[in-house]
């Protein structure tokens, strides 16, 4: 270690506590320019948090390929007996870098793996489903649950305004009002792809997948009223579990597997298996285990690995591509684009970014550039030169799907069973038990009670009508019976989509 400060420049300081100024009480000298140097660099010292997920944590670890899924794709970090390192980080979506970790959220749950064919990073959530299904409304949904402009208030009114009038958010809205929305901790929770990606062979074959990640610590919840007291007293509550587990070398782990759907099926299957909105049911399409996920040590350095850690869905690797799913698409266009603007253009050379494979890219120049080819090398492509060249045999398939037709801007609806409410009622119905479904009726009311406009509480009732009359019932009943559109009969509920 260093025993004596230094300047950015390396040269010796004169002093850490003193300024330079003309006698003891004199004005402070410009030319001090270590003074000048601290100051400069402390206001630069933040980035940009994300514009989504900006409070989280996270760690490194391995994936260890323990199943066999070669018959669905050459990706060389899905090959039996393959081992390849990562990074995950895992995050609320609509607080601040601040913010408690156990407000009601989604969470993210991002992967970058390290492989030997470059970087594939999977970003996530701890729910399979979204709330929309084209990235066009997705700004407009990030402000609704967000702050208003005015009082820089969070505001139930503009949520629930925007959920009702988007129908296709009832799948995840009903996710996150019941136990996902409050994980006891990033342990504790299982994590999805959530899209469907594309998967491609050895032989060029293409699959339609989707990704689950069981935790193996078990699925644990908190109450709204625990989750509410820890927010005020430990704001950092998820970031600190995860840390003090991987230092006490309790390394949790998460079960992958993937649910496969033959490429032709996408076709013909009796709702569009892209709609980010929808889960497949798992009798439709079985779960085939993949491998294991470890988390076993801890960041170093919280800035340079978790904040300027930068997650993209466009980072695919050789068997592994997009789908159709619209959602998918933007998202591989918005991922990149923020970086280079949190981060810098040149934000892959940061070690916790590059890939643990050789980057032979013509990419050069940039705001802090630091790596470069060798000056014989030429910058362009095609030359005559020996420069690198694309290898369509190592890249194996584009992502393929047959595509034709007007251009258009509508949401499909060629499949039977393309609607907005129908799994949300099949969740509380059948999947959710009776001591779930009462968590879900006292989380949506309570939520629903710092609605303040009547109207949109009538609109809200209508909505979970649409999922299941019951539940809109018993929420009508929950809710305080002064407080506004509590009073709406059950009659006047059940307008729209039944
Ligand atoms: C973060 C955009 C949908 C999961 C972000 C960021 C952007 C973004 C710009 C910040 C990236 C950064 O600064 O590093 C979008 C758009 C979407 C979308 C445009 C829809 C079209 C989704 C969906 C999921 C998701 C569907 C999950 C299934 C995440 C996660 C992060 C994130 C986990 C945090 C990544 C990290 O830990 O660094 N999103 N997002 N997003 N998003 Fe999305």
């Amino acid at each position: 270690m260093t025993d004596f400060t230094t300047t950015n420049s390396g040269a010796p300081v004169a002093s850490d506590d003193h300024s330079q100024s003309v006698g003891a009480d004199g004005p402070v000298v410009l030319h001090d320019h270590y003074l000048v140097e601290k100051l400069a660099q402390f206001n630069r010292e933040r980035v940009p948090e994300r514009v989504v997920h900006a409070k989280g944590g996270g760690a490194f670890g391995v994936f260890e390929t323990t199943g066999d899924v070669s018959a669905y794709t050459r990706a060389s970090l899905f090959q039996p007996g393959a081992s390849t390192e990562l990074l995950a980080r895992f995050s609320t979506v609509a607080g601040e870098q601040g913010s408690p970790d156990t407000w009601r959220d989604p969470r993210g749950f991002a992967l970058k793996f390290y492989t030997d064919e470059g970087n594939y990073d999977l970003v996530g959530n701890n729910t399979p489903v979204f709330f929309i299904r084209d990235g066009i409304k997705f700004p407009d949904f990030i402000r609704s649950q967000k702050r208003l402009p005015g009082t820089h208030l969070r505001d139930h009114n503009m949520q629930w305004d925007f959920w009702t009038l988007s129908p296709e958010s009832a799948h995840q809205v009903t996710w996150l009002m019941g136990d996902r929305g409050l994980p006891a901790s990033w342990r504790h929770m299982d994590g999805f792809g959530s899209h469907t990606y594309q998967w491609i062979n050895a032989a060029g074959e293409r699959f339609w997948v989707k990704y689950h990640f069981k935790t193996n610590q078990g699925i644990e919840i908190l109450s709204q009223s625990s989750a509410d007291q820890i927010a005020g007293e430990d704001a950092d509550f998820h970031i600190r579990d995860l840390s003090e587990a991987i230092a006490r070398e309790e390394f949790p782990s998460w079960t992958l597997s993937v649910q496969i759907m033959p490429y032709a099926d996408a076709a013909s299957y009796r709702f569009n298996p892209f709609d980010l909105t929808k889960v497949w049911p798992h009798a439709d399409y079985p779960l085939h285990e993949v491998g294991t996920m470890t988390l076993n040590r801890n960041p170093e350095n919280y800035f340079a690995q978790i904040e300027q850690a930068t997650f993209a869905p466009s980072n695919f690797v050789p068997g592994i591509a997009a789908s159709p799913d619209k959602m998918l698409l933007a998202r591989i266009f918005s991922y990149a684009d923020a970086h280079r603007y949190r981060v810098g253009t040149n934000h892959a050379e940061l070690p916790v970014n590059a890939p643990h494979s050789p980057v032979n890219s013509y990419s050069k120049d940039g705001a802090m550039r630091h790596d470069f080819a060798s000056p014989e090398r030429p910058v362009y492509a095609p030359n005559s030169y020996g420069g690198p060249h694309a290898d369509p045999a190592r890249h194996g398939n584009d992502a393929g799907w047959e595509a034709d037709g007007e251009l258009v801007r509508t949401a499909a609806t060629l499949h039977p069973e393309d609607d907005d409410f129908g799994q949300a009622g099949t969740l509380v119905r059948e999947v959710l038990d009776d001591a779930a479904r009462d968590r879900l009726v006292a989380n949506i009311a309570g939520h629903v009670s710092k609605v303040t406009i009547p109207e949109l509480r009538v609109r809200v009732l209508e909505y979970w009508h649409n999922v299941d009359a019951t539940l809109a019932l018993r929420v009508a009943e929950a809710l305080e019976p002064s407080a506004p559109g509590a009073d709406v009969a059950p009659e006047t509920v059940g307008i729209g989509q039944a």
